[in-house]
């Protein structure tokens, strides 16, 4: 089984410091850097996109960045993001016109690819594409905004995702998006996730003042996630 990975969401990070934000966390102990593209379209809501992520890999940043694209058209901006530095992209199913044909992009930009589904999309989007795909990325909330309450319905379909993962032999990393704090990942890794995004969960807002906030998070989450047993 995959190790875990904690993927901070860098929607919820001071964005005037976005560089030293993420050199804060993966030196507090993150794997991946989390970033979420909205384009006020698929999304009611506008973040960033391939510039920063170029600016934050110019910065220094070598660790994977997970680009979570939340747009629609998705094909177009795919290779804006390669050139960019992204190390996975995902997109949700319901925004391409054709799937297969947007991982096949994805993966031929020298990318890893993968599906991101909604709390109401169902897992049948992954029934003719699975040999394709190297993420599965559930959302616990509906996508658009950080700081919303975990669905817990998300623990089931995670079930049913590892155990589709399980059936297919492939090396798939199982990722959970929405929700996720320390009081809640155990659980959630019980469940199936091996990739856990958090945003307002680690980019805590009211602490700025302790300069090791991110360290111990982390290590909090690190804790909660030895009990659930990997
Ligand atoms: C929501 C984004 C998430 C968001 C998670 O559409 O995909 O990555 O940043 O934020 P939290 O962890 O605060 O729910
Ligand atoms: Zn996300």
């Amino acid at each position: 089984m995959a190790e875990y990975v904690i993927a901070p969401s860098i929607l919820s990070a001071d964005f005037a410091k976005l560089g030293e934000e993420c050199d804060k966390v993966l030196a507090a102990g993150a794997n991946f850097i989390h970033f979420d593209v909205m384009d006020n379209h698929y999304v009611p809501n506008l973040t960033i996109g391939p510039l920063v992520c170029k600016a934050l890999r110019e910065h220094g940043i070598t660790a994977p960045i997970d680009v979570h694209l939340m747009v629609s058209p998705v094909d177009r901006i795919v290779g804006d993001f390669a050139k960019a530095g992204a190390t996975y992209i995902t997109f949700h199913p319901e925004a391409s016109e054709h799937i297969d044909r947007t991982l096949q992009l994805i993966q031929a930009e020298g990318c890893k690819a993968g599906l991101v589904f909604n709390p109401a999309t169902p897992l049948s989007y992954l029934d003719h594409v699975i040999d394709r795909i190297d993420m599965i990325l559930l959302m616990s909330v509906n996508p658009g905004f950080g700081g919303q309450s975990f669905i817990p319905s998300a623990l089931n379909k995670l079930k049913q995702t590892q155990a589709i993962i399980k059936a297919s032999g492939r090396e798939i990393r199982l990722e959970i998006d929405g929700g996720v704090k320390v009081d809640n990942i155990a659980e959630i890794a019980a469940a199936g996730a091996d990739t856990f995004v958090s945003g307002s969960g680690i980019f805590s807002k009211g602490q700025e003042s302790d300069p090791n906030r991110y360290d111990s998070i982390i290590r909090q989450m690190r804790e909660e996630l030895a009990k659930a047993g990997r």
